[in-house]
């Protein structure tokens, strides 16, 4: 039962065709997305939906997306390749999901030639780009952050180690795929960290390293939409990032997620927005480097109020995929209002109240080596549910894991304990024995939710 991965011929994306009485025949365009991961499947879903979308072209896509858009074979760092495709094939809106053709300035070559894009520009990309650039951003508008020092070599980090205390957190400046952060429970630890990230363990990525005070609180993560000047929020959630139950063993890109957090409360969220998000849009607009896209806070809620952990200039994955299953917002509206500076005059984005949990399988061995090439068989995802592909491919027609994360199933629920009950039934009709995944998904919302019932 291969239902999820047809392969189709171009796709045109409207669902539901526009209403001529509302839209104009110059709204209406064809889209191209960037990336090929469960962030963009859970995209591609959404922006397929929208009677603005005639054409939806991704590049590289996987088996998952391949049944919302055509797939496209571009290399995405020859720039040229990219602009000249959306002029053949008249793109109207450029949405870019990973971070690495951001901080290489895909934005910019698009915008140089006047195609709208959702994604900032490599000088505004800096604030995940380089750690150490949104450490410096946060000190010169005053934004709540961990104390930290910038490093350039391994004895001046081993200098600066003894004005920390312990723990003490380490990170390589650069792109390191959530890998290149280290919390080090002792000096030798710390001393250790810094010498492989000096020694090249992360690439030019270590050729700087940030020294950081550990913060303590519970982690959320927020979501805005900014064009550069108008900034809305786009909603909360919460990642697992450990492997394995009771968030232990080594960092993951993110095993699982739900949203909303509700421990991020309004009061909270608008807290974030003045003190947080604002500050550094009206720094980077007056730096002359204008940030238009999604910003991605991970935020500590410690016990003197949210601080900032660092910015993504994406959509989270898995995030994106819970947000996607609860927003009621035309998606395509939303992002060209981003991509044209037009935010304000877009309704904003309407996301149900109902939570939505996603659970990632992964691969034996993620996220270490993981195994590739096992064979999947998927369900049909019922009503309020979605399996996203992140890590799949097609080998002789027959469906496989390709990557370390290789779904999402996704769910939404009345509440979180029902989300994550919907999604773990889907999960249990998965045929996937080269997969595992997290089977406590949500235990800190669960157990608001039953402290809530308990009264
Ligand atoms: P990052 O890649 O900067 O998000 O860091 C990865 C993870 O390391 C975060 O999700 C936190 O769990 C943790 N972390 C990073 N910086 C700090 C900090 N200053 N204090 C406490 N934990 C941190
Ligand atoms: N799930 C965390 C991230 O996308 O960075």
């Amino acid at each position: 039962m291969l239902s999820a991965v047809r392969l189709s011929p171009a796709r045109s994306c409207a669902n539901r065709r526009p209403d001529a009485s509302s839209l104009t025949e110059k709204s209406l365009m064809n889209i191209l997305l960037l990336g090929g991961g469960g962030r963009e499947h859970a995209l591609a879903w959404k922006l397929a939906q929208s009677p603005l979308c005639t054409g939806l072209f991704a590049a590289p896509g996987n088996p998952g997306i391949a049944e919302e858009a055509t797939l496209v074979d571009l290399d995405l760092a020859d720039h040229a390749a990219v602009v000249n495709f959306c002029r053949t094939r008249s793109i109207g809106l450029v949405v870019v999901g990973p971070e690495a053709p951001l901080v290489d300035g895909i934005a910019d070559s698009l915008r140089a030639v006047n195609i709208p894009v959702f994604g900032p520009g490599a000088a505004a990309a800096q604030l995940e780009g380089s750690k150490g650039f949104t450490k410096d951003l946060c000190r010169e508008a005053d934004i709540p952050t961990a104390g930290y020092v910038r490093c350039t070599s391994a004895d001046a980090a081993l200098a600066a180690l003894a004005d920390f205390s312990l723990p003490v957190v380490v990170k390589a400046d650069g792109l390191a795929a959530g890998k290149g952060v280290i919390i080090a429970q002792t000096r030798e630890e710390a001393e250790e960290a810094i010498r492989d990230m000096f020694g090249g363990s992360f690439g030019a990525s270590g050729a700087e390293v940030v020294l950081e005070e550990f913060m303590e609180g519970e982690e959320a993560s927020f979501f805005a939409l900014t064009d550069g000047t108008h900034v809305v929020a786009f909603g909360s959630a919460q990642d697992h990032k450990r492997v394995g139950e009771g968030d232990t063993g080594p960092n993951t890109g993110g095993m699982g997620a739900y949203s909303p957090a509700s421990v991020l409360t309004s009061a909270l969220q608008d807290d974030v927005m003045a003190r947080i998000i604002r500050p550094t849009v009206t720094t980077l607009a007056a730096r002359g480097t204008p940030y238009s896209g999604v910003l991605f806070a991970g935020l500590m809620l410690t016990a003197d109020g949210p601080k900032l952990i660092e910015y993504n200039c994406r959509f989270g994955d898995p995030e994106c995929q819970v947000l996607m299953m609860r927003l009621e917002s035309d998606l395509v509206a939303l992002l060209l209002s981003v991509g044209q500076g037009k935010l304000d005059e877009s309704a904003g984005p309407a996301f149900s109240s109902d939570p939505a949990l996603t659970v990632v399988l992964a691969a034996k061995g993620y996220p270490g080596t993981p195994e590739k090439g096992a064979a999947i068989t998927l369900p049909d995802a019922p009503a309020g549910a979605k399996i996203f592909h992140a890590g799949t491919t097609l080998k002789d027609g027959q469906l496989v894991a390709s990557g370390g994360r290789v779904l999402n199933v996704t769910a939404r629920g009345t509440t979180v304990t029902q989300a994550r009950d919907a999604a773990y039934a889907l999960v249990d009709q998965v045929d996937f024995p080269g997969g595992f995944c997290r089977r406590d998904l949500g235990w800190r919302e669960i157990a608001r939710e039953e402290a809530m019932e308990a009264g």
